[in-house]
């Protein structure tokens, strides 16, 4: 069932139940994180892999203290002036933690989202929220409600709807286990942004198809192939690809202009003032669109490869590969 009842949400957590919940990234499959019986359900759900740790939702960082988790000084300097907001930060994980949301590692990582009726639902909760994106593991993440209860609706009792989500993408991850942070995911907080706060940080090695794969992360987090597309997907220019004959049956994604080569119906212009965050905001429900349509090929334009843009192409990229 689709709602806005926070009431409905906060008892079903309560009672150890799976809610879908809306962010400014995308919508997560929540529950209590210190329940290892209601985090399985998330994990049996999503069909994710039990290598792959879940992110801890909570409402402020004061509260971590409270956990025995400790926040690092560059951390704490991220903290007021990204959160809540679209940042992750993985850090060494405390016992109140269950094994089973950092999957066995000793790292677990938090966020706090900035969507109003999930910062007041978890303000309500006496525990966090473990939280994935709430999409069948390997899809691409959900903006709206209904994309969740498109694919998830039978299986969970509740979704709370929060509309769009305004950013579109999901967080970006740091990881303070080493002393010079060090950037996990690209996402919706850029690394520009995040320089200019604590310095330079480590970039995240640069992905390649043969390098990573699901049965070799080199981290949790770091899974080549996702966001799968149904129809091929590849990134490159349309003007200098070869195109199949049956241009009825290509699609393009691009930036901020149509081309004189494909039907009009078939071309995804993200946005049409030059804008990023539009791009980045419109991104995965048109991936959704493009697997209601019959076609051979998805041609996917490279962004520019700044702020938001990298999160783009980090998306793009892994839609790309097949096994
Ligand atoms: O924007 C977001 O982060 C959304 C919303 C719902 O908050 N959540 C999200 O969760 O994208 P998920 O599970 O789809 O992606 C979380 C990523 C995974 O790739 C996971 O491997 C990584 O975070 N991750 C979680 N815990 C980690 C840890 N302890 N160390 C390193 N990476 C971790
Ligand atoms: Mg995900």
């Amino acid at each position: 069932m689709i709602g806005t009842d926070i009431d409905i949400a906060a008892n079903l957590l309560t009672n150890g139940q799976v809610v879908a919940i809306p962010t400014e990234t995308v919508y997560g499959l929540a529950a209590n994180a210190f329940n290892a019986n209601a985090v399985a359900k998330i994990y049996a759900i999503k069909n994710r892999p039990a290598f792959n740790p879940l992110i801890i939702h909570a409402h402020h960082p004061k509260q971590l203290a409270d956990w025995g988790l400790q926040v690092p000084t560059k951390m704490e300097m991220l903290l007021s002036h990204f959160s809540p907001g679209p940042l992750t930060y993985v850090i060494p994980k405390s016992n109140a933690i269950p094994d089973l949301v950092t999957a066995g590692t000793n790292a677990v990582a938090v966020r706090f989202p900035n969507h109003a009726i999930t910062l007041k639902l978890l303000q309500q909760l006496e525990f966090p929220l473990a939280a994935p994106s709430a999409n069948p593991s390997g899809f691409v993440s959900p903006t709206t409600a209904q994309h969740v209860n498109q694919q998830l609706g039978q299986q969970i009792p509740y979704i709370l709807d929060g509309g769009n989500c305004s950013v579109g993408v999901e967080s970006t991850i740091i990881s303070f286990l080493n002393p010079v942070p060090e950037i996990l995911r690209y996402g919706g907080v850029t690394i520009e942004e995040i320089e200019t706060v604590i310095g330079k940080v480590l970039d995240k090695p640069k992905l390649s198809g043969t390098q990573i794969t699901t049965d070799n992360p080199v981290a949790p987090g770091q899974l080549a192939k996702h966001y799968a597309t149904k129809h091929p997907l590849i990134i490159g220019n349309i003007n200098t690809i070869t195109l199949p004959k049956n241009l009825n049956k290509v699609a393009c994604i691009s930036f901020n202009a149509y081309n004189h080569l494909l039907p009009i119906e078939n071309q995804f212009v993200l946005s049409g003032n030059n804008n990023l965050a539009e791009a980045a905001q419109k991104l995965f429900s048109v991936l959704r669109q493009l697997n209601e349509m019959d076609l051979d090929l998805i041609i996917a334009e490279q962004f520019p490869d700044i702020g938001i843009g990298k999160a783009i192409n980090d998306r793009l990229y892994r839609a790309s590969i097949k096994n």
